[in-house]
């Protein structure tokens, strides 16, 4: 019985996408009773020879919007409308060992979706006319992936508050070696210790913790904080108690969060919240050592701010 109701997300799911693009998208159902889902958008893999590789747009400095078809008119301005390309390689794997610990740790799966086309041939964390370039196949994975969080976040919707967890990685800053949370709060803001609820990805939340006299400050770098528990799990991680401010790394660089942020995190209404997390790659090369840990300091969050029965 209890097999069949944690079946059915999964058959619903299949049966109403069922299309050729869903090959490019794996999707791990939670439990019935789950409020949390993870993506992994950039680790994909497959790199078909049939999709162009995405490229640079051309910039116009009139409208200073970018252009994303390839026989775009106009120039291609060094330093804008650049493509990234590169995957952040293992980040999906991480996803799996975090859903893994936090089903543990909680009783609950979370739920997963993991793009698979290499990044090079599609971004779902980006507008659509940047992330597919106009390729009619990357276009339909992208409506897929999109498609499969849009259905999941109404089954969680339905029920009260949520969390959305968005996995990355970067390479392009190693010397800061740390973990950065994301919650769309800008470099230059957390800097200058001046930010608010209104432009976070957390807002949702923040109304809720307030409620229980738990400042949005402390919510995102005090005691409070997720920084605070993956912190004491023995991590550099930016924001958190001993980091409160990016410029505190040795570069100082730093991920505020990106388009799945934005679109699917609380900033504009509704009860589910989204958070990115971007790792360094010592972190995704050994998931199975870290996962468990980094797992278990968000079941603890999940627990204290996201009950469900
Ligand atoms: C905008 O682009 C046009 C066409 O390439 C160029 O002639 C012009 O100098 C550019 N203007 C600015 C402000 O960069
Ligand atoms: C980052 O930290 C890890 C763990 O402490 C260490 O093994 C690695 O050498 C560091 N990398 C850099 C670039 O500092
Ligand atoms: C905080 O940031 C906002 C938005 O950039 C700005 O308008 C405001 O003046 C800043 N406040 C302080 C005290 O710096």
């Amino acid at each position: 019985m209890k097999l069949i109701f944690l079946l059915l997300p999964a058959i619903a799911l299949s049966c109403t996408s069922r299309d050729k693009y869903f090959k490019f998208v794996d999707y791990y159902p939670g439990s019935q009773d789950t409020n949390v889902i993870l993506t992994a958008p950039h680790d994909g893999w497959i790199k078909l020879d049939s999709i162009p590789d995405r490229r640079q747009g051309c910039y116009d400095n009139v409208t200073k919007t970018c252009n994303w078809r390839h026989d775009c008119p106009g120039e291609r301005v060094t330093g804008k409308c650049n493509a990234v390309t590169n995957s952040d390689l293992h980040s999906s794997i991480l996803a799996k060992q975090m859903r893994k610990t936090i089903s543990e740790k909680t009783g609950k799966t979370p739920h997963l979706v993991v793009s698979r086309l290499h990044r090079s041939k599609l971004d779902p964390n980006r507008f659509k006319d940047d992330a597919a370039q106009y390729n009619s196949v990357s276009d339909r994975a992208y409506d897929t992936f999109h498609g499969i969080i849009k259905r999941v976040h109404n089954i969680l919707a339905a029920r009260g508050p949520a969390v959305h967890f968005d996995i990355h990685g970067y390479v392009t800053h190693a010397t800061d070696n740390w973990t950065e949370i994301g919650y769309n709060i800008q470099r230059s803001r957390l800097n200058a210790d001046n930010f608010t609820e209104e432009e976070s990805s957390l807002r949702a939340l923040a109304a809720r913790a307030a409620a229980r006299g738990i400042q949005f400050d402390d919510l995102v770098r005090g005691e409070n904080s997720l920084g605070k528990l993956v912190q004491d799990e023995g991590f550099r991680v930016v924001p958190s108690p001993e980091y409160s401010r990016p410029e505190m790394g040795t570069e100082g660089k730093y991920f505020r969060g990106g388009y799945i942020t934005r679109k699917w995190g609380s900033l504009n209404g509704g009860e589910i919240d989204c958070v990115q997390i971007e790792f360094p790659q010592w972190i995704r090369d050994d998931t199975e050592f870290y996962g468990p840990k980094l797992g278990s300091a968000m079941a603890t969050w999940i627990q204290k701010y996201y009950p469900s029965d």
